[in-house]
């Protein structure tokens, strides 16, 4: 679980594992108190996150107490182990980390097109039986920590084979060289870039999560266009839309959602 601190009008914290998180907001005036702050939350570090950029979603971030910047944190019943120095942990995500995990069903193949450190693989690997999950990921720094929570959640280690395969590659190459009942494509900004691969990956009857931020206004339309120009445009694909989910506030007026979308 995260936790949400407020201190005065514009504070927002959130404890990630050990080490407490501020927001850009911060306010140098209460550096002074930074001691009593980490002992009364009980972390090692406070940060702060200037911004999160590229492709591979690398933080910048400046230390503002302690020195420590890789932790385990649980949610939903699963250890992530990650460096904030290096690898992103996207804040308001919870909830649909583990409602992804309770769709998958029996059996199935998944392939994670944009696994980062197991942020949707992992909860699947430990809430689902799933029979195979294939995690791709380009940023070797979260694969690193991707592997690494393969290993601390004990996915593997359960079955009689690697359930869960971590891949280090761009997913526009990787994901069609896979065959699966759901693709996961967690990302925002260019997610469409890469519908082309996450169709020739997904089976007929197969599902895609596709990910979008998305104005207000173009909610119900864009992502299913989006979709459904690519599904026609490789071998006239039917698509048929099972749910759109409202994860986020982006931006004012944008908002980041994930079309669920059966593909035949
Ligand atoms: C950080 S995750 C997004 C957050 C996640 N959806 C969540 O719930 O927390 C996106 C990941 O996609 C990876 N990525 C971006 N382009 C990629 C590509 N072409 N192939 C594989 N991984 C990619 C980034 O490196 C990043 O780790």
């Amino acid at each position: 679980m995260i936790f949400y601190y407020f201190l005065g009008d514009f504070l927002k914290w959130k404890k990630i594992g050990d080490i407490l998180i501020v927001d850009s907001k911060f306010d140098e005036d209460i550096s002074d108190n930074l001691e009593s702050i980490a002992a009364r939350h009980n972390v090692k570090s406070i940060i702060k996150i200037d911004q999160i950029e590229g492709q591979k979603r690398e933080p910048t971030i400046s230390i503002l107490y302690g020195n420590e910047t890789e932790t385990i944190h649980k949610e939903n019943g699963c250890l992530f182990n990650l460096d904030l120095s290096k690898v992103m942990w996207a804040k308001g995500n919870n909830n649909e980390r583990l409602r992804i995990a309770k769709l998958v069903g029996k059996g199935e193949t998944v392939v994670d097109m944009f696994a980062g450190i197991g942020y949707f693989s992992i909860p699947i690997g430990v809430h689902s039986q799933a029979k195979q999950i294939y995690s791709i990921e380009i940023n070797p720094n979260s694969y690193h920590f991707l592997k690494n929570n393969i290993e601390l959640n004990k996915i593997n280690e359960k079955a009689e084979y690697d359930r869960m395969v971590p891949i280090l590659g761009d997913c526009a190459v990787e994901a069609p060289k896979y065959s699966a009942d759901r693709v996961l494509m967690g990302y925002v900004k260019t997610t469409h870039h890469f519908l082309r691969p996450a169709m020739e990956c997904v089976k007929d009857g197969g599902i895609i999560h596709y990910h979008e931020t998305v104005p207000d206004k173009l909610i119900e339309t864009r992502p299913y266009e989006r979709v459904k120009q690519v599904a026609f445009e490789c071998g006239e694909r039917e698509v048929e839309v099972l749910n759109i989910q409202k994860i986020k506030r982006y931006a004012p007026g944008v908002e980041h959602i994930v079309l669920d979308a059966r593909i035949y």
